[in-house]
């Protein structure tokens, strides 16, 4: 796990962009896998930038949102699907036929998530995986004691993640869905590369969990400990619980 500490959001959120667009130019018809989430738009702001600029172009680009809320139509204003067109698709120039979110009203949603797994394999596995962190320690929806080698499936969300989540539903947390179609620790795990964002000292425990507690179940995002390839984006209050932070500073300036 590769530890990178910034002044301020906007700069984490800047090197996180550069690592996506080195990702694209790599390879045009990268696969993403995508987060919501107020962390997250700062780095879509940056991608959508470059974009404009002509430094990148998603036209190639396949996308795969990490969760959806159960019940919620694609055409209320708190849907991911909605978050992801006004922070992110309607301002790249992505193929909207390439952009997948899980369908939370789907009639049969265990089937439905299966075949979310399934579209996913099709397009070869996710390159690059974009992560946020619950204050509870969940990746995607994945709660506290979501099993390490789950798939995407159907998780109840924890009083706490609702709770975070209320300052989108008008600070009213009975308006926040109980349930969440999401992929798995295991599908999430599959990803090829993946980078975590986390602003704010509100997720400095989290984070300290994630990085240096042991793996468990209780902290879903201590799972990453078991991937090759992650890179971790804070600020300084999200890093502010790390014990090896000076550490982490030092690896980052010596990179080889
Ligand atoms: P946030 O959510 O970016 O809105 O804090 C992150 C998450 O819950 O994964």
């Amino acid at each position: 796990m590769e530890i990178i500490i910034s002044e301020n959001p906007s700069e984490a959120s800047a090197k996180a962009a550069e690592a996506v667009k080195m990702q694209i130019l790599a390879k045009r018809s990268s696969v993403l896998g995508l987060a919501t989430g107020g962390t997250v738009m700062g780095l879509y702001g940056k991608l959508a930038e470059m974009c404009g600029r002509g430094e990148v172009s998603f036209k190639k680009v396949s996308t795969f949102n990490l969760d959806e809320y159960v019940g919620m139509p694609a055409s209320d204003p708190n849907s991911y699907r909605s978050f992801m067109k006004k922070h992110l698709f309607s301002k790249i120039d992505v193929d909207p036929s390439n952009t997948h979110i899980p369908d939370g009203c789907a009639e049969n949603i265990r089937a439905y998530c299966v075949q979310y797994e399934n579209k996913i394999r099709l397009c070869g596995g996710i390159d690059l995986q974009v992560l946020g962190i619950g204050s509870d320690g969940h990746i995607g929806f994945n709660e506290p004691s979501s099993s390490l080698g789950s798939r995407t499936r159907v998780k109840t969300l924890t009083e706490k993640t609702r709770a975070d989540n209320s300052r989108f539903f008008g600070g009213d947390i009975s308006k926040v869905p109980m349930h969440a179609v999401t992929m798995g620790i295991g599908t999430i795990l599959d990803s090829r590369e993946i980078l975590l964002l986390a602003f704010g000292e509100g997720k400095a425990e989290a984070v300290a969990r994630m990085a240096e507690g042991p793996v468990t179940a209780t902290v879903p995002a201590s799972a990453l400990q078991l991937h090759p390839n992650v890179k971790v984006f804070l600020d300084e209050p999200a890093a502010s619980k790390l014990v090896n932070k000076a550490y982490y500073k030092y690896v980052y300036a010596n990179k080889p």
